[in-house]
Order: structure tokens, then C-alpha cells, then sequence
């Protein structure tokens, strides 16, 4: 019988990956995204595309810094598709979250705390997978800086290829309710500023890069090694460096 993988968030830098790999997996993705005509914030549109689905994957996002924002999206948006998907008969929900964002304070995670609540706590029968900074964020973080700048900020991370964390949360998805499960990071420890530098002269743009140090309370947190996976976690193949070469 044919297996029905809803994303939220297809569209998006994972999610894109995500349905590509349900694909390559031989099930059929189903995208929920607002420019697929589903709102996970009033849920609206989400019943019809939630009929017959199997699993839902989440690699939604808001595009905020703030612990407001983030705090309302993530509430709102887990909320819906928990809701939907019992109301579907979802047999498992796999929400994608952020290794450390229970350790560091930074405002933002403080949505993806929200998030990892109520899924543990939700009618569907859940997995959560947090995964390390992904090695694109460094280029995201180039698109969001104020012209002509980018900014670097100086963040001890372990990060991943986005295209390892799709796979994994497919396979999540297609496997039994597992609860947390292991961090998923990459093979070695970067400097972001350092990344953020790379991606600048990789690509040839013409940015100033500037370098920022993590303050207060969550920069220590980050420095004491916040965002790095845990023991047990698993670790993706692909460097840093491999994945630039090839973009
Ligand atoms: N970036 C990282 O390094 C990193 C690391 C670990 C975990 N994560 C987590 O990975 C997840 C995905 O991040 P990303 O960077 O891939 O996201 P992204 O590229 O910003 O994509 C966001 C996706 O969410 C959809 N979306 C936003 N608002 C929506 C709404 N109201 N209703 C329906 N869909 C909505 C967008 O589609 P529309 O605009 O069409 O609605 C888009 O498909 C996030 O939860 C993030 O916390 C990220």
C-alpha cells in the first residue's frame, strides 16, 4: 500500500530535501507550505492535506531571532498539526528540533522548547530528532546580514549536511515511535565565523565579514560547548569543507 509522508515545511532548506528523500524512499510526500495552501499557523487547509497520511515529518520554521515570534509559531504550528493528525489517524509524527536548544538561551530556541513539548505530550505517537547547526546556515546567515556585511558569529558547533538529516528524518518516519532520539551532528567541530568566512570567499561575494562574539549568558553556554551532540549521538560523513567543494 502506498505510504503518505506529509512535510511541513517542503519547501523550505530541509524540507525540500526531506520530500526528496521520501521520494527516493518510494513513498509520496504530501507538502504542506503556505504556497501549497496550508497555514500550520490557523491551520487552515490542514485537515484535507493531513487525509490518509502516515507520518507527518516537521521542518517548519519561522524566520525570527525572537523568543516571541519564535514561541508563537511554534505553539501554533505544532498545535495544528498534532490536532489534524489525530484527527487523521497520523500514526507517527517526527518533528526535526535543535541539538542543545534545551541548554542554550538563546531566545529563538526557546520556540523549539515549545515545540518539543507538546509533541512529547501531544495524541500522536511521536519522535523528535535535533540535529546540529547545518552546514548552509552559514550561507543563511550571509543572506539575512545587512548589506554590504556579513556577519560571523564566533559559535563553537558540529555541523551537518542538511541533505544527512533529511535522510534520517525519513527513515524516522518510516521506522515505530522512538521518542528522543540520538543528536545528530557532523564529523568534526567549526568556528560559524570561520564557516561564514569560507562561504564568503567560496562564493565570491562581496561581503564584509564581520566577526561577532557571542555575549551574556548564552554565549558562555555556547563557548562551554552548548551546541555540540551529546554522547551517543550520531554523526554524519560529510566535512564542512566536502560539502562547499561541492555547492
Ligand atoms: N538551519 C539550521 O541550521 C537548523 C539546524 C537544526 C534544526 N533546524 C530546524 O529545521 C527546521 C527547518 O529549518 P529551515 O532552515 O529548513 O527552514 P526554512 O528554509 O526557513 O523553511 C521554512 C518552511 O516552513 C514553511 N512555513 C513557514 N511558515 C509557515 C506557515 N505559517 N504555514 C505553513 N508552512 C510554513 C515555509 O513555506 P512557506 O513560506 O511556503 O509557508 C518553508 O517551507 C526548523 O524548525 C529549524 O529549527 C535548523
Amino acid at each position: 500500500m502506498d505510504t503518505r509522508i506529509a512535510v511541513a515545511g517542503g519547501t523550505g532548506l530541509v524540507g525540500t530535501l526531506v520530500v526528496e528523500e521520501v521520494r527516493r524512499a518510494g513513498a509520496t510526500p504530501v507538502v504542506v507550505a503556505r504556497s501549497r495552501g496550508t497555514d500550520l499557523t490557523t491551520g487552515s487547509g490542514l485537515a484535507e492535506a493531513l487525509d490518509g497520511v502516515d507520518a507527518v515529518v516537521d521542518a517548519s520554521n519561522v524566520d525570527t531571532l525572537g523568543a516571541k515570534r519564535s514561541i508563537a509559531f511554534f505553539e501554533a504550528a505544532t498545535g495544528h498539526l498534532l490536532a489534524a493528525g489525530a484527527a487523521a489517524g497520523v500514526r507517527h509524527h517526527v518533528a526535526l528540533s535543535i541539538v542543545g536548544c534545551d541548554r542554550v538561551d538563546l531566545p529563538y530556541y526557546l520556540g523549539k522548547r515549545r515545540q518539543e513539548e507538546l509533541v512529547a505530550a501531544g495524541p500522536v505517537p511521536w519522535s523528535v530528532l535535533r540535529a546540529t547547526q547545518f552546514h548552509e546556515f552559514a550561507g543563511q546567515l550571509v543572506e539575512r546580514s545587512p548589506r554590504p556585511f556579513a556577519l560571523a558569529p564566533r559559535m563553537r558547533t558540529q555541523p551537518v549536511a542538511a541533505r544527512e538529516v533529511a535522510t534520517a528524518l525519513v527513515a524516522a518516519a518510516l521506522g515505530e515511535p522512538a521518542g528522543q532520539l540520538p543528536d545528530l551532528g557532523g564529523p568534526r567541530v567549526e568556528d560559524m565565523g570561520r564557516m561564514v568566512r569560507d562561504v564568503v570567499r567560496a562564493r565570491g561575494t562581496r561581503r564584509l565579514v564581520v566577526p561577532v562574539p557571542m555575549v551574556g549568558r548564552a554565549g558562555r553556554q555556547v563557548g562551554e560547548g552548548g551546541l555540540l551532540p551529546g554522547p551517543g549521538a550520531t554523526l554524519g560523513s560529510m566535512t564542512f569543507a566536502d560539502w562547499l567543494e561541492r555547492v
